[in-house]
C-alpha cells in the first residue's frame, strides 16, 4: 500500500487546498507535514468558503482523521482560534490530532519576525509577520518549545522562564525594544493548553496503525518547492521544506511507502512576498490575472504578483521532488486572453538554456517565451477535458510534452466540483 504526497510546485498558493480537498475523499487521514499559519489554504465546498491555515484541508470530511505533524511549528493562540471558528459553522474536530512534538510559534517569535524584517530595509523577505522563521530557527538552536511542554504548568512555566531570559535579552540589549512577562504569557497560555489537550496525541505510531490496516494517508503540503529552504530562492524562502522531501522528517513516517508525489501547479504563476519573478506581469495583464484570478493572500491579504508560467521552474521543481502527476488549477484564469505566454527556456549570456538557472545567476538571466494561441470562452466549471476549448487543450498537452510528466487533474474554478479527471493519478 502507497501513500500520497501533495505538494505545490511554485511559490505557494497553486491550490493546495482545493486538490488536497477533492483527494481526501478517497483518503483515511490527511497530514500537514511543514509549515505553520504562513500558509493559507482555501476549500469551497457547497458555496461554503473555508480558509486554513494550520488544520489539513481534509477537516470537511468528519470521518477522515487530520494530523498536524511535528514538522509543523504552531501558534496556540492561531490554532485556537481556527478551531474556534470550524466549530462555529458545524465543522467536527473530533478527529483532529496534534502531535506534542510540534514546535510553538510564540508572541517573541512574532516580534522577531517583525524586528528582523525591518532590519534588512532594502532586502526585506516579505515574510507573512507569522513568527515561522523565528521559531524554526529556535528549533534547529534546540531552545524551542513544544507542545508538549505547554500541557504541564511546571514543564511549561520552567522552560519559558529560560526561553525568555534569551530572548527577551536579544530584544532589550539588540533592539531595545520593550520584554515579555513570564507571568502574562503563562495566564494568557495555559488556558490554551486546555483547548489543545484533547487533541494531542503522538503520531508516528498512529501513522504506522493506519498504514499496517491498509488505509490510505495523503500528506498535505504548504507552501512551495521555490519557498524550500535549500533549494527555492534563498534567501526570499520560507524556513522549512514544503517538498516531498519533508514528508518523513516532518512526520516520522519513512520514506518507503510514499509513491505518488502530486504537484500543484497554477496555469500561471504568482508570488507574495519579495524575491526574483522572471516572468512577472508587472502591467496590464498582471493586473488581469490578479483580477481574474482574485489574486490576493489568504493569510495576509497582500496582492499577489502574477506573471506566466514557467517551465524551466516546473521542471525544476518536479525533478527535486520526483513528481509522479501534476495537478493544473486555476485554468479558467486564463480565459479571454488573446496571446498566452509561457516560458520555455533561459537566456544566460550567449547560451539558451532549458533549465532554470541557480539562483546566483537568476537575476541577469533573460526569460525565452513561446506564444500560444489564447481562447476567449469562459470555461469555468468544465468537468471533461474534450469540452475545453482546442487552444486550452493545446495549452495542456504543450505543458504536458515540455515537463514529460502526466496533467491528471485540471482544476476549473474554487469549488470541489470543478474539476476536469484526465488521466489516472
Ligand atoms: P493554496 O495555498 O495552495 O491552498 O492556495 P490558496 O487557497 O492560497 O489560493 C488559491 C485560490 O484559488 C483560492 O482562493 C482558491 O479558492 C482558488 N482556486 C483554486 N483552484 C481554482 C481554480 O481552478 N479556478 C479558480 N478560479 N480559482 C481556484
Ligand atoms: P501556502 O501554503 C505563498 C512566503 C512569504 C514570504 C516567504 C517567507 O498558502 O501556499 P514566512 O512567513 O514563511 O517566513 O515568509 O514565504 N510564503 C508564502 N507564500 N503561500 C504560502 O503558503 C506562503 N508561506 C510563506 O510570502 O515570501
Ligand atoms: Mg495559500
Amino acid at each position: 500500500m502507497g501513500h500520497k504526497i501533495l505538494i505545490g510546485m511554485q511559490w505557494g498558493d497553486e491550490g493546495k487546498g482545493k486538490i488536497t480537498d477533492l483527494l481526501a475523499a478517497e483518503s483515511d487521514a490527511v497530514v500537514r507535514f511543514s509549515g505553520g499559519n504562513n500558509a493559507g489554504h482555501t476549500v469551497v465546498a457547497a458555496g461554503q468558503k473555508y480558509e486554513l491555515h494550520l488544520i489539513p484541508s481534509g477537516i470537511l470530511y468528519p470521518e477522515k482523521l487530520c494530523l498536524i505533524a511535528s514538522g509543523v511549528v504552531v501558534d496556540p493562540r492561531s490554532l485556537v482560534k481556527e478551531m474556534t471558528g470550524l466549530k462555529k459553522r458545524g465543522v467536527a474536530l473530533d478527529n483532529l490530532y496534534l502531535s506534542p512534538e510540534a514546535h510553538l510559534v510564540m508572541p517573541y517569535h512574532l516580534r522577531l519576525d517583525k524586528l528582523e524584517e525591518e532590519g534588512r530595509s532594502s532586502e526585506k523577505i516579505g515574510t507573512t509577520g507569522r513568527g515561522i522563521g523565528p521559531a524554526y530557527a529556535d528549533k534547529s538552536a534546540r531552545r524551542g518549545l513544544r507542545v508538549g511542554d505547554l500541557l504541564s504548568r511546571e514543564r511549561f512555566t520552567a522552560r519559558l522562564e529560560k526561553a525568555l531570559s534569551y530572548q527577551n535579552a536579544i530584544l532589550e540589549k539588540l533592539y531595545r525594544e520593550p520584554v515579555f512577562d513570564l507571568k502574562e504569557l503563562t495566564a494568557e497560555f495555559l488556558p490554551l493548553a486546555e483547548k489543545l489537550r484533547p487533541h494531542v496525541k503522538s503520531l508516528p505510531s498512529l501513522l504506522w496503525k493506519i498504514h499496517r490496516q491498509g488505509r490510505q494517508i495523503l500528506f498535505e503540503g504548504a507552501q512551495g518547492a521555490l519557498l524550500d529552504l535549500d533549494f527555492g530562492t534563498y534567501p526570499y524562502v520560507t524556513s522549512s521544506h514544503p517538498g516531498a522531501g519533508g514528508v518523513s522528517s516532518g512526520t516520522g513516517f519513512g520514506p518507503r511507502y510514499l509513491t505518488s508525489i502530486i504537484g500543484v501547479a497554477k496555469a500561471y504563476l504568482t508570488r507574495v512576498g519579495q524575491g526574483p519573478f522572471p516572468t512577472e506581469l508587472t502591467g496590464d495583464q498582471g493586473e488581469k490575472l490578479r483580477e481574474q484570478g482574485q489574486e490576493y493572500g489568504v493569510t495576509t491579504g497582500r496582492p499577489r504578483r502574477c506573471g506566466w508560467l514557467d517551465l524551466p521552474a516546473l521542471r525544476y521543481a518536479a525533478m527535486l521532488n520526483s513528481v509522479s502527476a501534476l495537478a493544473l488549477t486555476k485554468l479558467d484564469v486564463l480565459s479571454g486572453f488573446s496571446e498566452i505566454k509561457i516560458c520555455t527556456g533561459y537566456k544566460l549570456e550567449d547560451r539558451i538554456t532549458e533549465r532554470l538557472p541557480d539562483v546566483f545567476q537568476l537575476e541577469s538571466a533573460r526569460p525565452v517565451f513561446q506564444t500560444l494561441p489564447g481562447w476567449q470562452r469562459d470555461i469555468s466549471g468544465v468537468t471533461s477535458f474534450q469540452q475545453l476549448p482546442s487552444e486550452a487543450r493545446h495549452y495542456i498537452n504543450f505543458i504536458e510534452e515540455e515537463t514529460g510528466i502526466n496533467i491528471s487533474l485540471i482544476s476549473t474554478g474554487p469549488e470541489r466540483k470543478d474539476i476536469i479527471h484526465r488521466k489516472p493519478l
